[in-house]
């Protein structure tokens, strides 16, 4: 039997507050939930949608040591930024919330104390990294090492991003300390452990038999965690940074992030409304946590633990994690700008909040990693958002507009393709309402697409700007069907692009139609005045992505300069042995690919001394005909070798760029070949 539910909790992930948000968090967290809860109040269910900045943790306080301020000054600025750019795109949180404040300080406080209290944790004493120069315990991200499954030589103390495994400081290998780069000594102290394995079997059966509904890569990662057998969880660092453990003989120790960062969910709550219990207790709520899929493990083993011990909480019904999004190709990355981020965005492309969003459901990691491309967004907005839906839209409004002042004509009588149409809108409607409650925002966002094409259609089909001539009544039906659905899209459009919503609610000058109205006969009535259109959406010239792949490819620059190793230097060579190396100028007088090689060119250079050959392994890098005539530095005394059977006679010097890519050594201006290079 299912359940019956009478209220919504929903929650997204706080984001930490060490960097602004981008379209990775965007796609994977606050799109579908937000697009989730926007459709249930349309439903009219009692929903409430719960974020805030997740303050706490290493990440922070490494930020501030890099910006050389304080974590509360760390945390003040990305707040504001992140809080900002959520309400921009609008993304609408009933409460965004943070975890630096008294509400949340006391609420983990009180949740740890409860735990304490009723002997939920074990208390003990073990070997930590320590950095003797800083003076300081090497907690989670002070700490890094080679990932012991990856090999990653930059994996974290609590997690390698390379390969999402979630980890301890203890199991990396050459581990250093983040802060000054030595190698940490152990050293003994005392934590607060939560003992995940005495909650093993009730996890067990709570998420392997009684969820088998959840997405199959949540499903699958928690499996995994519990097949290989659940451990003792510390939910304590020493740290100065975060919510003191509030025991005796604790002092400088606060709890740890994942500790207190799901507790920011109550919290907020708290800080919404004063009946916050009713939402986090009554077996009648529906809890659902949106999240990343490097959060699942927090959020289905984890936090239920805490929940579980605790004992008066409820547990999620659903965790809906999404996979990751990449950009072009490579994995986001904050610490190397490779992002769209979504302050840049919303200043970058102001009113055309929307068409983010519509991309990046669209193209949802929903089953697997996904990719975005500006060339992609470009096509989702100027073929889907302007050529179907603004098409379609603009077509109802303006032709009401002429021939019928924009008054909404009455209906005659239907034909059967009318009447198809028409019964279309409610199927649609139930398509979307299947795919957002089983969490398949991709496939409901298409569907909100077929109702626009589905009025395409039919205006492509009846043809009304032909039969105005003829049969002015047969229009005032096709246009008043049209729009009937106009009126329909700006419900459905609601969740996914509610802006574009507001603005076609504006259009047709009508107030919010409640959801289950949609496919009413008549949601505009007859004689109502619609307003003058303009178009809904803009299309997005060729300019404006490439300077965006522009801004990407200048970062991808600095990287790759940023990143590149330099060579150590080789043993000293005496000064005789460097005036014995005769390096020249020369110039290129001819060049060939060797036969049945892919790197080699056969290439004769004039040296000023002769005109000799040298075999060269730059034929990936240039074609012969595009070498004729380059000056090149070349070191004419290197013993004659056989290559390929070809006797090469000098070695012409390279180097390379900053992308990799090799580069000839030519004098600025051009000199006589057989100049010496000294
Ligand atoms: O991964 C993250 O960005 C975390 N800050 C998410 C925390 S979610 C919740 F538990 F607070
Ligand atoms: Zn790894």
């Amino acid at each position: 039997m299912t359940k019956k539910f009478n209220r919504h909790l929903v929650t997204s992930a706080l984001p930490y507050a060490n960097g602004p948000v981008h379209i990775g968090h965007l796609a994977g967290v606050y799109i579908p939930s937000d697009i989730y809860t926007r459709y249930l109040r349309l439903r009219g269910e009692d929903v409430i949608h719960i974020c805030g900045s997740d303050e706490h943790g290493v990440p922070i306080t490494i930020k501030a040591k890099q910006e050389g301020v304080t974590p509360q000054d760390v945390v003040d600025k990305y707040h504001t930024i992140i809080k900002d750019s959520f309400e921009k795109l609008g993304i609408s949180f009933d409460i965004f919330s943070r975890t630096t404040s008294q509400t949340h300080k006391e609420t983990a406080s009180d949740f740890f104390k409860k735990l304490y209290e009723k002997g939920e944790f074990i208390e003990q004493s073990s070997e930590q990294y320590y950095d003797e120069l800083a003076d300081q315990f090497l907690a989670d991200r002070y700490i890094t090492g080679t990932c012991p499954h990856c090999n990653n030589e930059k994996a974290y103390g609590d997690q390698c991003e390379a390969c999402g495994t979630s980890l301890n400081a203890t199991d990396l290998i050459n581990p250093k300390s983040a802060i000054t780069g030595n190698v940490p000594t152990l050293k003994e102290t005392k934590h607060w452990f939560l003992p995940l394995d005495k909650h093993e079997p009730f996890l067990r059966k709570w998420i392997l038999e009684d969820h088998k509904e959840w997405k199959s890569n949540v499903y699958g990662q928690c499996k995994s965690w519990l097949d290989l057998g659940l451990q003792p969880r510390a939910v304590s660092r020493d740290l100065n940074w975060g919510v003191p453990v509030p025991v005796e003989g604790a002092e400088g120790k606060v709890l740890y992030v994942w500790f207190d960062a799901p507790i920011g969910y109550i919290s907020a709550t708290k800080d919404l409304t004063p009946d916050w219990e009713k939402y986090w207790k009554q077996e009648d709520t529906k809890m659902v946590h949106f999240i990343g899929k490097d959060n699942i493990v927090f959020h289905c083993i984890v936090f239920p633990a805490m929940l579980k011990a605790d004992g008066s909480y409820i547990l999620p019904e659903n965790v809906p994690a999404n996979e990751f999004l990449n950009l072009e190709g490579d994995k986001i990355s904050t610490s190397k700008n490779w992002a769209v981020w979504l302050h840049e965005y919303v200043e970058d492309f102001k009113g055309q909040e929307d068409v983010l969003r519509y991309a990046l459901c669209a193209n949802a990691p929903e089953t697997k990693d996904n990719d975005f491309t500006w060339k992609d967004f470009q096509a989702r907005n100027n073929n889907e958002l302007v050529a179907i839906l603004g098409n379609f839209v603009n077509r109802a409004l303006v032709l009401t507009q002429k021939y019928f002042d924009g008054i909404v004509p009455e209906r005659g009588e239907l034909t059967d393709f009318d009447k198809e149409t028409l019964a279309e809108i409610p199927v649609i409607r139930q398509n979307i309402e299947k795919s957002i409650e089983s969490y398949r925002f991709r496939e409901a966002i298409k569907e909100m697409m077929n109702m626009a094409r589905l009025g395409n259609k039919y205006l492509a089909d009846t043809e009304p700007w032909k039969l105005i001539k003829t049969d002015e009544n047969r229009v005032k039906t096709i246009l008043n069907i049209a729009l009937q659905i106009t009126a329909s899209l700006t419900t459905v459009m609601e969740p996914f692009i509610p802006f574009s919503a507001d603005k076609l609610r504006e259009f047709l000058n009508i107030n919010s139609i409640n959801w289950d109205n949609i496919g009413d006969a008549d949601v505009v009535a007859v004689g109502h005045q619609i307003n003058k259109p303009s178009l809904l959406f803009e299309k997005i010239e060729d300019e404006t992505i490439e300077l965006q792949l522009k801004k990407l490819a200048d970062t991808k620059k600095a990287n790759q300069l940023a990143n590149r190793e330099v060579a150590p230097q080789k043993e000293n060579i005496s000064f005789d042995d460097f005036c014995n190396m005769d390096i020249r100028v020369g110039t290129i007088i001819e060049a060939e690919k060797v036969a049945k090689t892919k790197k080699l060119l056969k290439i004769t250079v004039d040296t000023g001394v002769d005109k000799r050959t040298v075999v060269s392994g730059i034929a990936e890098s240039f074609s012969p005909e595009e070498i004729i005539g380059q000056q090149v530095s070349i070191l004419l005394n290197l013993e004659p070798r056989k290559i390929k059977g070809i006797e090469s006679q000098g070695m012409i010097l390279m180097t390379e760029d900053s992308e990799g890519k090799l580069v000839f050594i030519t004098p600025k201006e051009k000199v006589l070949s057989g100049t010496e290079i000294r």
